[in-house]
């Protein structure tokens, strides 16, 4: 595929259409629009453009799609996958001033809001009036909500909420001809023919560019109470996750940590993490509610999951501080680890009761490989990060070889009925992957969706596909 390279001539129509201030060109500006966080991957734009209305967005791309220009859709740019990687050059479209809470409709439980509104300023907002908008990346502090709709993201509190694609009602996008739709209907159910609505989340950019999104939101609960328990086998820790649910818990998080990932996050923030040599695994297990009393409840019951599969150790976090010391080390395994190496994540995911068998079998073809992981993640979910460590590898085999590895992972995620990615999309990095686990005919059904969309490949060239 070939786009036609931005030349004066199109600088001169989006300047007159953004006004230059919203059209960046200076080297700078690219190399700041280069890289997302994926890896230590870069790919420089031709020009950066940051629309301010729907209007504009239309114009751009109604531009771009008769100049054939190609379009890559940009949040805050703290993607895993490579989303927001120009791959192919052209325009790198900013939704940063696309910034606003439009109305928090109480009658009706739902936020009109823009994409470019940080995951975190929602979630205070809310609080403030009572309300709560689940899905929380550990990137929640600086990632837009656009973006959680482009990958369906999840976090921790997925495990009892869902992820992002559970909480958005409609949407407005603009497709790469210009035409401006909604999605679907500002509705809790929705049986409307096709539901475009959910094929848009997780498209990554490659359908439309989301310019409004209307959530859902729910009653915040009024407290939650965190457990953490340290384990000297980190099998059982994975055996303990399926037998809280078992036993009728209902948490609103259960992470699974290995050591190294909070020894890498403790050093990056430089606060106090002891741990003891025994430790091979921890979890990290939050309960909320509003009845206190319910919540103690649920965590004796989870204790008692916990120590029948020999935990070392529970501990209860209580208090505002203890409660933001786990979870600030545990937001913070991703960055600490990009901080100390080069890295690859893989997000792979599996159904809950089969993560022993997954744990085991990446440390298995790590070992074989010669490679070290760091895993942790959202172990109630089945949905296990595991990042693989570049360290003294050469360079062929983390550019090669390596790729023979993760099909294997990849390989037993299909074999325990999981897929290659839960919550961080397919983009640039796992495109190559895609084959694993869907035939041929398969991705071709939704290359063709894509190009009922997008007939001229614009948007965001080079990802979900090879
Ligand atoms: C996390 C991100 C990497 O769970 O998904 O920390
Ligand atoms: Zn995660």
């Amino acid at each position: 595929m070939t786009f036609k390279k931005v030349d004066p001539t199109d600088i001169n129509y989006f300047s007159g259409l953004l006004g230059p201030g919203n059209v960046l060109a200076e080297p700078s500006d690219l190399a700041a629009h280069s890289r997302d966080y994926t890896e230590d991957l870069c790919y420089y734009p031709e020009v950066v453009l940051k629309p301010g209305t729907r209007e504009d967005v239309a114009a751009i791309l109604m531009y771009c799609n008769s100049q054939n220009i190609c379009v890559t859709p940009r949040g805050a740019g703290t993607g895993l996958s490579g989303g927001a990687l120009p791959v192919m050059g052209g325009v790198s479209l900013s939704m940063v001033r696309f910034n606003k809470i439009l109305e928090i409709d109480e009658r009706n439980f739902q936020v009109h809001i823009e994409p470019g509104v940080i995951n975190e300023a929602l979630q205070n907002v809310l609080k403030e009036i009572g309300l709560f908008y689940p899905p929380d990346p550990a990137s929640k502090g600086s990632c837009f909500l656009g973006g959680n709709v482009a990958h369906s993201s999840g976090g921790p509190r997925a495990v009892k909420y869902g992820t992002t694609r559970d909480y958005v009602l409609n949407l407005e996008v603009v497709l790469a001809t210009g035409e401006i739709l909604e999605t679907g209907a500002n509705t809790l159910k929705y049986s409307t023919g096709y539901n475009l609505t959910q094929l848009m989340i997780g498209s990554e950019g490659t359908l439309g560019v989301v310019t409004k999104m209307v959530l859902k939101v729910l009653p915040l609960p009024k407290n939650t109470l965190l457990l953490f328990a340290p384990f000297a086998s980190p099998a059982k820790a994975c055996e303990a996750v399926s037998g809280i649910f078992r036993a009728g818990a209902n948490p609103s998080a259960c992470e699974f940590i290995e050591p190294d990932g909070f020894r890498l996050a403790a050093d990056l923030l430089n606060i106090p993490f002891p741990i003891a040599d025994e430790v091979g695994a921890y979890l990290l297990i939050e309960v909320d509610g509003n009845d206190y009393q319910a919540m103690m409840n649920e965590c004796e019951t989870i204790s008692e999951v916990l120590y029948n599969h020999q935990a070392l150790d529970v501990l209860l976090a209580e208090t505002a501080a203890q409660k933001e010391y786990y979870w600030k080390l545990r937001r913070s395994i991703g960055e600490a680890t990009k901080h100390n190496n080069v890295y690859k994540e893989e997000d792979t995911v599996v159904p809950r009761a089969e993560l022993p068998e997954l744990f085991e079998g990446v440390k298995e073809i790590a070992n074989r490989y010669g490679f070290r992981t760091i895993c942790y993640g959202h172990a109630g979910d089945g949905n296990l990060h595991v990042n693989i460590l570049k360290d003294q590898l050469s360079d062929d085999f983390w550019n090669t070889e390596i790729n023979q590895a993760i099909i294997e992972i990849f390989e037993l995620c299909k074999k325990l009925k999981g897929t290659i990615s839960g919550e961080h999309g397919i983009g640039l990095v796992q495109q190559k992957f895609m084959s694993v686990v869907m035939p041929q005919f398969q991705l071709d059904l939704m290359k063709r969706i894509k190009e009922a969309f997008d007939p001229k490949g614009i948007l965001n060239p080079g990802k979900i596909f090879n």
